[in-house]
């Protein structure tokens, strides 16, 4: 097999990880795990520290023995080991801090200038949204913005990197005033605004699928595609996020970008380079070629339901009209998707965890074999299934064996497990791994989100005076009110998942 590869093979260069919101989930579950990981496969320098910044009372040993518990429970491949992680631990630090007080800056900038002279620092913002614009302020005044004058790169000049987690702003005003705000403290090149799904290995074979293959890019348009469905579908609920999601809903969690980012990644078209500008470039206009949602759609085409029981979940209130399910139509109007509508649904407490985006080809002419004595005929569709059983699937027609002819849809599956033999690496190794080399491909841009946010808060203003449009309500378990069936049938066609191929 001939392997083509690029892409970091090189350690970063020496610095210090700082976590903000050190003593929340996502550090336990994903962020320390993912590093700790990297370290394991050599893939950190040697020069390389961990602080984690948070407002709870506990020692740098009492941190370490926290994380070595989520790193035991949530490591991908369960890589937990004992001599490992006694490498590890020295390299993690803890600092007890408000946000608000420059005290806690103060002796962070103690701890990485004294930490064997590793100055260039990478911040991960795991915190609510309403402390960003303080901790960057902060950043700021206590000179941690900028590279620091007595360290030393190997350009002489440390860097200071940001990333920030989602959701980035709850609409286009305050993403673009909290893009204003990092903007007094950090050049956009220092800002890395992370949406794990855009780490998923299938979601980044997408441009590979897309461009490295010349079977299916003279076929991927208005003129050989019927229509593309984008599926998010969880099992789990809110588990326990009941607070932060009441103010978020599925528009808001996931549609603004995991879902935005599915969408102009299928929809783009082919950048100039590989380059993370060239990349983001070709999103964002097909961002900005949505097709607005009118008000009278919003009140008849957007379709958002609840799940029975969300109402009894810790942090959520006994007349919430927050959604958890939400499905709708959208139109990419440029020359290549004139005409081709992009179904999407997410929801919580579904029956299935699925990330699909399918794309579903025209019919063949009603001749020859698409004629009523052979019955009806499926379209062929090209499944790309993000999460779980990474892979490919392609539904086509095949003449079952025997005399006469009698025809039947045959799927062709690749899967990343069965070819490969291993576990896609997890999505913030991946990108934490970018972050510290500053490559910013994989992480949105301000433009990017700003765009997204001018498609998708229109519908989310509108639906929230829910009271004007009734909130249906949904079985826990079941596929989502009826209403989001009805909207795909009204126009001849179903949600469809192809069937999930087993993985050895
Ligand atoms: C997060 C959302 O961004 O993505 C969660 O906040 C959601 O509500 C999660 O459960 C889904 O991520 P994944 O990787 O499990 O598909």
């Amino acid at each position: 097999m001939s392997e083509k590869t690029g892409g970091p093979a090189t350690a970063p260069e020496p610095f210090t990880l700082v976590i903000f919101g050190a003593s929340g989930d996502l550090t336990r579950r994903k962020l320390v795990p993912a590093v700790y990981n990297l370290f394991r496969e050599g893939l950190l320098p040697d020069d390389f520290a961990v602080v984690g910044f948070a407002r709870r009372e506990k020692s740098d040993e009492g941190f370490r023995a926290e994380l070595a518990e989520g790193v035991k429970a949530f490591a991908r491949g369960r890589t937990f080991d004992d001599a490992t992680w006694a490498a590890f631990a020295p390299k993690v630090h803890y600092v007890q801090s408000g946000y608000d007080d420059a005290d806690g800056y103060r002796r962070l900038r103690e701890r990485l200038t004294t930490a064997g002279g590793i100055a260039s620092r990478l911040f991960y913002l795991a915190v609510p949204p309403n402390v960003i614009a303080t901790i960057v302020g902060q950043l700021h005044d206590a000179g941690l913005a900028e590279p620091f004058d007595d360290a030393h790169g190997p350009d002489g000049r440390p860097w200071a990197r940001i990333i920030i987690e989602k959701p980035f702003g709850r609409d286009p005003e305050t993403a673009r005033e909290l893009n204003t705000r990092l903007g007094t403290a950090f050049d956009e090149g220092q800002v890395f605004r992370i949406d794990h799904y855009l780490g998923k290995e299938t979601v980044q074979n997408l441009l590979v699928l897309r461009f490295a293959n010349s079977i299916f890019e003279p076929i991927w348009n208005q003129e050989h595609v019927d229509h593309v469905q984008i599926a998010v579908t969880e099992r789990i609920g809110v588990e326990g996020r009941g607070t932060y999601y009441e103010q978020a809903g599925a528009l808001r969690d996931i549609v603004q970008n995991h879902v935005m980012h599915l969408l102009s990644l299928v929809a783009m078209e082919p950048p100039g380079s590989l380059d993370a500008d060239a990349v983001r470039d070709e999103k964002v206009k097909v961002l900005e070629s949505l097709r607005a949602i009118p008000e009278e759609c919003i009140a008849n085409g957007v379709v958002r339901a609840q799940y029975d029981g969300y109402r009894e979940e810790d942090g959520v209130g006994p007349d919430s009209c927050t959604e958890t399910f939400v499905a709708f139509k959208a139109f990419v109007d440029n020359w290549r998707w004139a005409g081709v509508p992009f179904y999407i649904r997410t929801g919580k407490r579904l029956p299935a965890r699925v990330t699909e985006v399918s794309v579903h080809f025209k019919p063949v002419p009603q001749v020859l074999f698409n004629t009523p004595e052979l019955g009806p005929m499926l379209p062929n569709v090209l499944a790309i299934r993000i999460q779980p059983n990474e892979g490919i699937s392609l539904r086509f027609q095949v003449k079952v064996p025997g005399p006469g002819v009698t025809i039947q849809p045959f799927q062709m599956d690749f899967g990343y497990g069965t070819a490969f033999g291993q576990e896609p690496p997890d999505a913030y190794e991946r990108l934490l791994l970018d972050a510290a080399l500053g490559d910013a491909t994989l992480f949105a841009r301000c433009d990017e989100v700003e765009a997204a946010w001018r498609f998708v808060a229109p519908v989310v203003a509108c639906c929230e005076a829910c009271t004007r449009y009734a909130l249906p309500t949904y079985p826990a378990g079941s596929w989502g009110p009826a209403e989001a069936d009805e909207l795909i049938e009204a126009d001849g066609r179903r949600w469809e998942i192809l069937r999930r191929p087993k993985q050895k």
